[in-house]
């Protein structure tokens, strides 16, 4: 059995921000515009009136100010409110395959490694632009990767579930070196339109490359283990998909199609399930709270991340031991805990042990307990 080690992470971050304060301004003439086209409908009772958004209910609830999207435009428009992506041709690459490159070219550079010398691309991500030819496929090829490709699913925790397949197949000997690319275009994904998730998610993509420890040139963290869980949910769900057609009314009312939870009860269920599950991985590791240098959670907000921190660590995390990203990035589903790791982790030191914890749509959690090596 090999030894596999994460030897470089990528970020892909796409240049176009909006602000909680841009973000309620467009929420809010659109619910006057929409108001304006009922005012019969909700005069007579049939329809309610839709409500103002504010940016004080969204740091207080989210802890989220910002995110990064691919087109602000269109989901400012009032009129609009969902991005517009450029139609590409079946020749051209595929959003998901270029935002994916990007954050792949960055973690190999960070790793010292040739794309030739990947041979398995694993595109773990919650929304996926179409079914098939998988985009993994498509990145191995943009790339000029060998070996083999393919798309895996498990919402929030695709990334952690991305490593641990990877991970066991270069402990198997099966792949040699690989990347977990997490694309995530979320925006395309939320309905904007939707005052109680309008402000939760961004775009963003990551990339992990993991080796057998034995060829890393550089500093990097070794996957000693990893545990992933999942249990069936409805409270996070999306009806998408060609079944649409077959449905009744369904091709004309849009919201079947995009991001639908019940936020209260995912709070509720997801909270204990996760604290539990890490607390068994790291008994079974032998790794106590004191051992735990820092904790690289899932970015959706920052009132769980603070209750997950205080449950794994029996105390108030100290600045910094549980850095979080979702102030400027929001929640980016999959990447999430990747984009955490990747920006606050090179200052650890050989022997120091973290932990990079996943949750979401399933449900489903998964951690990777890895620890720092340098020498
Ligand atoms: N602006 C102002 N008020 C708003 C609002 C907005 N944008 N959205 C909702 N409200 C109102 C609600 O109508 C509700 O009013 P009421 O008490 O009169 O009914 C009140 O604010 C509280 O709404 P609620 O939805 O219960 O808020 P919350 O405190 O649960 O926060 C989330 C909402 C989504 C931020 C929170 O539930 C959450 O983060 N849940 C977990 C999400 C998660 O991890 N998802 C995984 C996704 S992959």
């Amino acid at each position: 059995m090999h030894q596999p080690a994460i030897t470089g992470t990528g970020v892909f971050t796409p240049p176009e921000i909006i602000t909680n304060d841009e973000l309620v301004a467009a929420f809010n003439a659109h619910v006057d515009l929409w108001n304006a086209e009922n005012a019969a409908a909700i005069a007579a009772g049939e329809v309610e009136a839709k409500a103002y958004s504010s940016s004080e209910f969204i740091v207080a609830a989210s802890g989220i100010e910002r995110r990064h999207v691919l087109d602000k435009s269109g989901v400012l428009d009032p009129a609009v409110m969902h991005p517009w992506l450029r139609e590409r041709a079946d020749d051209e690459p595929s959003v998901m395959a270029e935002m994916g490159v990007a954050a792949a070219r960055a973690a190999l550079e960070m790793a010292g490694v040739a794309a030739g010398e990947v041979d398995l691309v694993i595109c773990a991500a919650s929304n996926h632009e179409r079914a098939y030819p998988a985009i993994a496929v498509e990145i191995q090829q943009l790339l000029g990767s060998g070996g083999f490709a393919f798309d895996m699913n498990v919402a929030c925790s695709s990334a952690t579930f991305g490593i641990q397949a990877a991970a066991d197949m270069i402990r198997s000997g099966s792949a040699g070196k690989a990347l977990v690319i997490s694309p995530e275009i979320c925006s395309a994904h939320l309905e904007w339109r939707d005052r109680d998730c309008h402000f939760i998610f961004g775009d963003v993509a990551t990339a992990v490359l993991i080796e057998r420890e034995d060829e890393a040139a550089k500093p990097r963290f070794v996957i000693r283990s990893t545990r992933c869980a999942t249990e069936f949910s409805n409270n996070i769900r999306n009806n998408n998909g060609f079944l649409r057609r077959t449905r009744k009314g369904h091709m004309e009312d849009r919201r079947d199609m995009q991001f639908m939870q019940n936020g209260r009860k995912v709070f509720k269920d997801v909270l204990p399930m996760v604290s539990a599950h890490i607390a068994a991985h790291m008994a079974e590791e032998g790794v106590q709270a004191v051992d735990l240098k820092r904790l690289w959670l899932h970015q959706a907000n920052k009132t769980m991340n603070d209750y997950i921190g205080r449950k794994v660590l029996g105390r108030d995390p100290e600045p910094g031991e549980q850095p979080n990203i979702l102030q400027d990035y929001a929640n980016t589903s999959s990447a999430g805990s990747i984009i955490a790791f990747a920006k606050y982790s090179k200052d650890l030191e050989a022997g120091d042990v973290g932990l990079i914890c996943s949750f979401g749509a399933g449900y489903s959690v998964g951690s990777v307990i890895v620890e720092r090596r340098i020498g």
